[in-house]
């Protein structure tokens, strides 16, 4: 009797406490670019968990001079090579992976895309109509959140998005959700209200480290990440780099150091890229090596 509470309390304790904390998480953002890039061509190591984040899906009409569509998203990705039936293939060939897509990013037709609600009830109904259309044409698993220009206050982005997300979850229309802040006064204004008042929501946290000055340094790149563990509080902060001429720490300039460092400490949560259409002419060497660093024991 004594003995097997022993043990139960054991497990528990093992359960709570000693399970590591790190995940094998590789995302990577795909379609932005029409590179002509598809899925199969990247690189999946069947001992990770994969995410393709499709980008993006925007509400703004496709013009010439775009203008905001209050919540009503359309799909910009790159449809030819992402369609529905890739999605079904690529996740028939590899049940590790799952399709997520991204809202907004930073631009469409060469104009910012700015987050534009005419109300917070109005945007989120039609946010939640126009989203479940897409998710459920293209059997999509996640959704993240990538406004990066903002004519709204933090209060009301964080009541449309955390509506949205709360919906959605409830729903089960998706499964996972995320955020991509990066390091800009507004920017972080936004997203750390979104944080404060609906986090719980918030499955991970796509930190953009590649927003970063150039030649940021491995010392600098695990103090931001210390930064932004502390600013989203709880969250699981994944690290990033790019593939294309943006900033932050390279690959050959320490990137995989600091993610030694950070698996060394059970902080390496997983890592993501922007984006397989900029990593396509290089053949995908670094999503090669960051998903052999995740999968591999300490
Ligand atoms: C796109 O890539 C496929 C191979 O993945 C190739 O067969 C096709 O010709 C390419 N199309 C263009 C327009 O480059
Ligand atoms: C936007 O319009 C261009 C030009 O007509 C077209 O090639 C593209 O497929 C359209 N994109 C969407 C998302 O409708």
């Amino acid at each position: 009797m004594a003995s097997s509470t022993l043990l139960v309390s054991l497990f528990i304790f093992q359960v709570l406490f000693v399970t590591p904390a790190y995940s094998k998480l590789f995302r990577e953002y795909i379609g932005a670019d029409d590179k002509n890039v598809s899925f199969s061509d990247v690189p999946i190591n069947p001992n990770v968990d994969f995410h393709f984040i499709l980008s993006f899906a925007i509400d703004y009409t496709n013009t010439s001079s775009p203008s905001p569509t209050n919540g009503e998203f359309i799909a910009y990705w790159d449809k030819q090579n992402l369609n529905p039936s890739r999605i079904s293939s690529i996740k028939a060939d590899h049940p590790n992976v799952k399709v997520a897509m991204s809202l907004a990013g930073d631009s469409v037709n060469d104009h910012f895309v700015y987050f534009s609600p005419a109300s917070i009830n109005s945007w989120v109904s039609n946010a939640i109509s126009s989203i479940t259309q897409i998710v459920r044409e293209y059997n999509l698993d996640g959704i993240d959140i990538d406004y990066e220009h903002f004519n709204a206050d933090p209060d009301t982005f964080a009541e449309c998005i955390g509506h949205l997300l709360f919906y959605l979850k409830e729903e089960k229309i998706v499964s996972f959700t995320s955020i991509a802040p990066f390091e800009d006064a507004s920017v972080q204004q936004h997203y750390l209200a979104l944080w404060s008042k609906y986090g719980h929501l918030i499955d991970y946290v796509n930190f953009q480290f590649y927003a970063y000055d150039k030649r940021t340094t491995v010392a600098q790149f695990l103090q931001y990440f210390e930064t932004q563990s502390a600013n989203y509080k709880g969250g699981k902060i994944l690290v990033s780099f790019s593939t294309d001429e943006s900033g932050g720490l390279k690959p050959k300039d320490g990137f995989f150091d600091a993610c030694s460092v950070l698996k060394s400490q059970d902080k390496l949560h997983g890592i993501f890229i922007w984006s397989a259409d900029d990593s396509k002419k290089a053949g995908f060497l670094y999503e090669k090596q960051s998903q052999d660093v995740l999968a591999c024991k300490k």
